[in-house]
């Protein structure tokens, strides 16, 4: 059996990254919290969808060892996806998934992604974009900006200043969209215009945040079947790519931790192989 664990899957990643591997080192928790993709030997019993699946992968408590509940949100890993890109696809793409569902963006409709770098913010910056959104992407550096806008952002803006200010520099009557994975929310509030939308994976209620006259949106990502096999859909399809920026062995877990903790720019993901 061959597989990989993305290491920046979880809200905390570095966090998710130790659970991971005190989990695996230690084999006394046999389930942790981890986005992942692996050939699968059986099913048992066999879903139908499942039939002459080999590959797949999911988000969620899932068990190390060969027995996979498919109670978790299991989807076949297309042939063409290897299993790193499966594993760094299902939390951030279940996330920027339901924020973009939820903000519906349709054509011409303006979107500002704050946190447009990261795993999440880099599949939603892709899905807004292909969905014809005018997206404005936040990022801090030369690198950052050419990643975005390779991604369809139309104009980026630079976090380490006041985003909502620059963003209504240019639109004084605010963006309609503001998809919120990073930074301050109520910093950024301002930048959404009035009857906007402010779509959030960082809160757990809208009462969280003052949106007066905004419709506040928490995101919980849902990672069924369902969801997954969009998120492989559009990975096949080339709507949206996920970049890995590096694949360690276990043993090199540690510096997968310290590699993290300097920042990335793509997902890192550690192989189980
Ligand atoms: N609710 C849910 O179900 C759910 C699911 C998945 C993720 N999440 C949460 O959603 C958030 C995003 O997840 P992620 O996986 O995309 O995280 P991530 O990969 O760590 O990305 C965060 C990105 O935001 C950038 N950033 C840092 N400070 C910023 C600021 N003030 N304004 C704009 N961008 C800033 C970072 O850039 P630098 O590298 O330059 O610092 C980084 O590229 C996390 O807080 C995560 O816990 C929630």
């Amino acid at each position: 059996m061959s597989g990989a664990a993305s290491a920046v899957a979880a809200t905390t990643p570095a966090l998710a990254i130790r659970t991971m591997i005190r989990s695996w080192w230690t084999k006394s928790a046999r389930s942790r919290p981890a986005a992942w993709a692996r050939a699968i030997s059986s099913w048992s019993p066999a879903p139908a969808r499942f039939r002459s699946a080999s590959k797949a992968f999911a988000v969620g408590k899932v068990r190390v060892s060969t027995s996979v509940p498919t109670a978790v949100g299991v989807a076949r890993l297309p042939d063409s996806v290897d299993f790193a890109e499966g594993a760094a696809l299902g939390l951030a793409g279940a996330a920027a998934l339901g924020a973009v569902d939820a903000a519906g963006p349709g054509a011409g409709t303006t979107v500002l992604v704050a946190g447009a770098t990261g795993g999440v913010g880099t599949q939603a910056v892709q899905l807004a974009a292909t969905g014809g959104a005018v997206v404005i992407a936040t990022a801090s550096t030369d690198e950052e900006r050419e990643l975005v806008t390779s991604l369809g952002a139309a104009e980026t803006v630079d976090y380490r200043g006041d985003v909502a200010a620059a963003v209504r520099a240019t639109r004084p009557d605010g963006v309609d969209v503001v998809l919120h994975f990073a930074g301050d929310p109520v910093g950024l509030l301002p930048a959404v215009r009035s009857g906007g939308r402010f779509v959030s994976t960082l809160i757990g209620s809208p009462d969280q945040v003052p949106g007066d006259g905004l419709t506040v949106v928490p995101i919980s990502a849902a990672a069924d079947a369902g969801t997954l096999d969009r998120i492989a859909s559009s990975h096949v399809s080339g709507a949206t790519r996920v970049a890995v920026q590096q694949v360690y062995a276990l043993e090199q877990a540690a510096s997968a931790l310290a590699d993290f903790g300097r920042g990335t720019l793509g997902k890192l993901v550690v192989t189980t192989d």
